[in-house]
């Protein structure tokens, strides 16, 4: 075995690869609950690629095949309705995962220098991630995927002299059609797939180049034994690895439960209109995006202008990107920042959450004005943070971590 990997190791570096990357990765060793989601993450990923190829296994991508393909992997597939479960949660346990990975870094400033650039690959893997599940939504060709993309599609229309243009191209048709279905059949399964994986190793590599933050903010190479290994740090393998597969067991828990006794999540997760086939000829009663869409639904749906609320909901994305750069205060985690910044942060979760509950109902003028004041207020988090982390009054972050 050995003479093997000798054998390897000259001519591809196999071994040290590995203890760069997992024997002797230096994990800062307080790492909470929160650090579970970025490995979370790639799991859901994996599963999300597997399935999906299972998937496709016995998915027509037609118009006048796809919705009858679905209940033949749902009713004879052998174990089809699990493959099918397995995905379409999948999706919803994606975007849980990546929103707390996300608030992770928000709280603990992991987007701050030296991690700029990790966050803005976790910021286009976001965008990519959010494209992917749009277009897997068209697949099923079900009432509400019909509808659904009909109204995201034609929102390019809202772009001024190219728009007209730009919606036909993106359809290939006049309206949403099975010529649109198969592009979004090819995009889906190959080409953002792709692009998600090239970009997920992007992330990892940025981040190992400048290692991990963690919940004190405290950069731990700048405390290094004599023999170069920070003295905050510990091998991630065993110490993640096994903490890692407690924080999948726990995750496994939640999303067993979820495909084996709520499969369409109240009617979240899978819509009830989508167990209609598409009819170009019904609209349904209420159109509404998949839970994890609704926040930036409902900022689309506060301006009254189609334009005005195509640039509010790209700024709600654009916005994200530029945070390494809006928050201009040294200290990196919430556990020293002040008061103002955790109420800052508070004010946006609840934004964040209320917008989501408000851009899954029908809307009438009430929710709308709602949907105008919280809209300001995510905003406001950015136009705030910028203000006040310039000169912020922090608590004094302690040399080492602590817990
Ligand atoms: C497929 C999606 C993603 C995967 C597989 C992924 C994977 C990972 C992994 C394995 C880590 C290290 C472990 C951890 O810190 O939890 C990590 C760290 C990080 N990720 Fe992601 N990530 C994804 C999406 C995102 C997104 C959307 C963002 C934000 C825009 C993001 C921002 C970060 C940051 C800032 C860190 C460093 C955190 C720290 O050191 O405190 N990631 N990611």
């Amino acid at each position: 075995m050995d003479k093997l990997l000798d054998w390897v190791n000259a001519r591809i570096p196999m071994t040290a690869t590995y203890n760069k990357h997992i024997g002797q990765y230096p994990a800062p060793k307080n790492f909470n609950f929160w650090y579970f989601f970025g490995s979370l993450a790639m799991l859901v990923l994996v599963n999300q690629l597997l399935t999906g190829i299972w998937l496709t296994m016995n998915y027509v991508p037609t118009a006048e095949g796809a919705f009858a393909s679905i209940e033949y992997i749902m009713r004879d597939v052998e174990y089809g309705w699990l493959l099918r479960y397995m995905h379409s949660t999948g999706a919803s346990a994606f975007f849980v995962v990546i929103y707390l990975h996300m608030f992770r870094g928000l709280i603990y400033g992991s987007y701050q220098k030296p991690r700029e650039l990790l966050w803005i690959f976790g910021m286009l893997i976001f965008l990519i991630l959010m494209a992917e599940a749009f277009m897997g939504y068209l697949l099923p060709w079900g009432q509400m995927s019909y509808w659904g993309a009909q109204v995201i599609i034609s929102l390019f229309g809202a772009i001024p002299v190219i728009g007209d243009d730009l919606t036909l191209w993106i359809r290939g048709d006049y309206v949403v059609s099975g010529a649109t279905l198969n592009r979004f059949f090819a995009l889906h399964v190959i080409a953002l797939p792709l692009v998600l994986v090239v970009l997920v190793f992007l992330h990892i590599i940025a981040l190992h180049e400048v290692g991990s933050n963690n919940p004190d903010g405290v950069e731990i190479k700048k405390n290094k034994d004599e023999n170069g290994w920070p003295v905050d740090g510990i091998p991630f393998h065993p110490y993640y690895t096994v903490k890692d597969i407690f924080g999948v067991a726990g995750f496994l828990i939640f999303f067993c439960y979820v495909i084996f006794f709520m499969p369409e999540g109240g009617g979240y997760f899978l819509e009830k209109p989508n167990f209609e086939a598409a009819n170009p000829l019904k609209t349904p009663e209420h159109i509404a995006p998949v839970w994890y869409f609704t926040p930036f639904y409902a900022m689309l749906r506060a301006v009254p202008d189609k334009l005005g609320g195509v640039i509010v909901m790209g700024a709600a994305i654009v916005i994200l990107f530029l945070l390494p750069w809006l928050d201009r205060c040294k200290v990196k985690s919430i556990r020293y920042r002040s008061n103002l910044h955790k109420l800052n942060i508070a004010q946006l979760s609840v934004s964040f959450i209320v917008l989501g509950v408000l851009g899954a109902l029908p809307a009438d003028p009430v929710k709308t004005l709602m949907s105008q004041i919280f809209t300001l207020l995510y905003f406001g988090f950015f136009g705030f943070l910028w203000l006040y982390s310039k000169n912020e009054k922090c608590k004094p972050v302690p040399e080492r971590v602590t817990k």
